[in-house]
């Protein structure tokens, strides 16, 4: 009888194939990761986790299988990681810049001169340098200050909202919902918006390695995690009345914030055409600020794999 026990035990695996079991790194408290955590609880046939991280995150802790960042942080850390690989976009986001029509800014030529709150080094300072420059200011001819994001208010002091408020900043540059709240602190009335898709738009993609990809299992898992995504990105992109409040919660903002910056959102789902071309133009300013030389278009190509994505598409075919 022990005997049989145990041969049942031994064998219920196999009977019951394992389920598939994925881990990923995410900022938590960007919206733009909100997409995996509906993927999660809605669609994947199997265990989740999401810690709190993002590329750096797939090299110290090798049980991580996806990671979600700014293309800015792709490009920093495939430097150093040639097996880092971006296999698909969850949105595209045209960052916008507030000015305070208090301090003179009507235009954003106006921006000269002034000092702009933003965290230089990442995906929001190499579009505030790019926007600048655009309209034809120069990098000597503005200062840029450090601060820290606002979630929900109140926004506490040293973050970019309080700081615009109080006359240490007189614009600012970051991701959302920072912006729309630096705004509202000082009354929409007072606030100029500049914003340039064509400029620069952060393009937020899901990563892995090519080792996690060259282990068969691993890889199914990470193409069904993929599909489960999709489903979950035609939420957000048809049905966002579905989603708002569980996103806006999953990063603890208020609903109405994230309604008033949902259309800064594109919620992709795909893997844009021009990936390459803008890696090739970013990884130079990235370059400068971690002091290396910047890589090659040809360098920089092995750093896309739309094959995980190409599975993805051609099974969710076979199994509708
Ligand atoms: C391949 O991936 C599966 C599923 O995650 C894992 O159980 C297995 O240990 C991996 N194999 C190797 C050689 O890493
Ligand atoms: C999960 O399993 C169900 C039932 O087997 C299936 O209909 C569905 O397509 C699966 N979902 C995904 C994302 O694979």
């Amino acid at each position: 009888m022990r005997h049989q026990i145990s041969l049942l035990l031994f064998l219920l695996p196999l009977l019951h194939p394992t389920l598939a079991a994925i881990k990923i790194a995410s900022a938590l408290n960007v919206i733009e990761y909100t997409p995996e955590k509906i993927a999660k609880e809605d669609f994947f046939n199997g265990t989740v986790s999401i810690v709190n991280g993002g590329v750096p995150t797939l090299f110290s802790d090798t049980s991580v299988d996806i990671a979600s960042n700014a293309e800015t942080q792709a490009l920093r850390n495939y430097a150093t990681h040639k097996n880092l690989r971006i296999i698909y976009t969850e949105a595209e986001v045209a960052y916008r810049i507030v000015g305070n029509k208090k301090s003179g800014i009507t235009t954003a030529k106006d921006l000269k001169g002034k000092r702009i709150g933003v965290v230089s080094g990442t995906s929001a300072g190499y579009f505030v340098q790019k926007y600048m420059a655009s309209v034809g200011v120069k990098d000597s001819e503005y200062t840029t200050v450090s601060g820290s994001v606002c979630l929900a208010e109140p926004c506490g002091s040293g973050t970019f909202p309080a700081m615009l408020k109080s006359g240490q900043v007189d614009a600012v540059g970051m991701w959302e919902p920072t912006v729309e709240l630096a705004a509202r602190e000082i009354g929409l009335d007072n606030a100029v918006f500049f914003q340039d898709a064509k400029v620069y738009r952060e393009i937020f993609n899901l990563h892995t390695t090519s080792d996690k990809l060259a282990n068969a299992t691993k890889r199914k898992e990470i193409v069904d995690f993929i599909r489960a995504l999709e489903k979950a990105m035609a939420l957000f992109r048809d049905q966002p009345d579905k989603v708002y409040k569980r996103a806006a919660d999953a990063v603890s903002m208020k609903e109405d914030i994230l309604k008033a910056v949902w259309p800064v959102h594109t919620w992709s789902g795909t893997l844009p055409e021009d990936l390459l071309s803008v890696l090739v133009r970013e990884d130079s300013y990235v370059a400068d600020v971690d002091r290396r030389s910047a890589m090659s278009e040809s360098m920089l190509k092995d750093l896309i794999d739309d094959s995980v994505l190409k599975d993805a598409r051609a099974e969710a075919k076979n199994t509708s």
